[in-house]
């Protein structure tokens, strides 16, 4: 276990967490290389042949990119702009797939210029426009359909992309009815699909691999050549309070059980389960209030720093730095500096009581943290490092005033 106390202080591997705010300040996400590299492994090593392509947006890190590609990972990733990370990271071309409902021209154009290995399409008109650009720059785009299976993942709302009600992929009756030989520069050569996130139920899983096979079965039978399955991202974790989620090698178990012995190629697309656990988001407490009702606890990461409990609700396990059992228990709510009653990390929440100057780690943070932080209220963006055993390592500067007020512009002609 990387993230452990030991005589009451916390450290991450051989780092205390109190020497991190010491030297980088707060709040700074502290991520513990061993358990990215293996939770890595578990996944590499649990299904072999595939290709992981871990999902870029859950943390898009240069330094953590680096690390999975070092591992033998891909990139699965939904924008130029994530192409640009993980070829920068060192992930090559033939281990990125490229998802997304809205890609632009410039963006299917960059695609198919470094050749990417996978490039989906989710609607006919995207089909259509893919098939446009591959003719303008002489070649024929392999393409894999993002389908929508109409699957319900059972997770929150926001983050369900498998029904057919949601914006995500293309359903198999409209896919079958496409005349693909109007479209010489496309050829489709695979299905792939993605449900959702945070999906805690393997019996979900299994129903998204048989509803793939079919698929395949079904597309060949029409005269393509599926030679690939992508599964998509989706395995959950287990949050404070959430449901148990099956472990990697469930899962995987679940993938090779079902998947094995058809000729195909198959892909999947982690990012949660890969990287949430290996991360804390160290903050300092700077205030405390009561009054009749409630009890506050102010802490100055906020939820620029760390948007999931204000968009989605969730709950992350916050533990004190430096445990000290003679303080009593007491509920409070912890909240961040941000003018917003949305900017709450946990209510009616039992810890040890907490006084200015305290550090806590929110846990649980590596994904779907850093990569959807920003600078609402004008707050800098929060630093993060790596921790290899004895050694800090920043891998995200701090923000900064300067950036931040390069950011807007004052335009000519609004002198009076
Ligand atoms: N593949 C595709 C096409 C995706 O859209 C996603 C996530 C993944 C893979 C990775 O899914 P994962 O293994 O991480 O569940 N911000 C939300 C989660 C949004 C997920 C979006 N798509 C949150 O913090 O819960």
């Amino acid at each position: 276990m990387a993230f452990t106390y030991r005589d009451n202080e916390l450290y991450i591997e051989d780092v205390k967490v109190d020497e991190i705010a010491k030297k980088i300040n707060t709040p700074t996400y502290c991520y513990s290389l061993k358990t990215i590299r293996d939770n890595f492994n578990s996944f590499y090593q649990s299904l072999p042949g595939f290709l992981i392509c871990f999902a870029v947006k859950s943390n898009s890190n240069l330094s953590i990119l680096k690390i999975i590609g070092q591992l033998g990972g891909g990139a699965d990733v939904v924008s130029e702009g994530e192409i640009r990370l993980a070829l920068a990271a060192g992930i090559p071309p033939e281990k990125i797939v490229f998802s997304g409902v809205g890609k632009t021209a410039s963006e299917i154009r960059y695609a198919l210029t470094v050749k990417v290995h996978q490039l989906n399409f989710e609607s006919i008109e995207e089909l259509k426009q893919i098939n446009t650009i591959a003719s303008d720059m002489g070649t024929c785009a392999m393409v894999v359909a993002r389908l929508s299976p109409d699957i319900d993942a059972k997770t929150n709302y926001k983050i369900s992309t498998g029904l057919y009600k949601n914006k995500f992929g293309i359903p198999m009756e409209i896919l079958e009815k496409i005349d693909f030989k109007t479209l010489p520069n496309v050829k489709l050569c695979g299905v792939s699909a993605h449900i959702g996130s945070q999906i805690c139920s393997l019996e979900i899983f299994l129903k998204l691999v048989n509803y793939m096979k079919d698929a395949r079965v079904k597309l060949n039978s029409l005269g393509h050549n599926i030679r690939r399955i992508d599964l998509g991202g989706g395995l959950g974790v287990s949050y404070a309070h959430n449901k148990e989620a099956p472990p990697i090698a469930e899962y995987a178990k679940l993938l090779r059980d079902n998947l094995s012995g058809l000729d195909c190629e198959f892909i999947c697309e982690p990012g949660r389960s890969i990287i949430a656990n290996t991360a804390v988001l160290l903050s300092q407490v700077l205030y405390r209030k009561s009054n009749d009702f409630v009890s506050h606890v102010i802490i100055d990461a906020g939820m620029n720093d760390f948007v999931r409990p204000a968009v989605y609700g969730s709950l992350h396990q916050i533990i004190p730095a430096k445990k000290d059992p003679s303080l009593p228990i007491e509920t409070v709510d912890i909240v961040g500096p941000v003018c917003e009653t949305s900017d709450t990390f946990a209510k009616d929440y039992s810890i040890q009581r907490l006084k200015n100057g305290d550090l806590v780690c929110v846990c649980d943070v590596g994904a779907y943290g850093g990569s959807m932080c920003n600078t609402y209220n004008s707050r800098l963006l929060p630093a993060e490092v790596l921790i290899n055993g004895n050694r800090i390592s920043v891998i995200r500067n701090r923000g900064n005033y300067e950036d931040l007020l390069k950011q807007t512009i004052i335009c000519d002609g609004i002198d009076q």
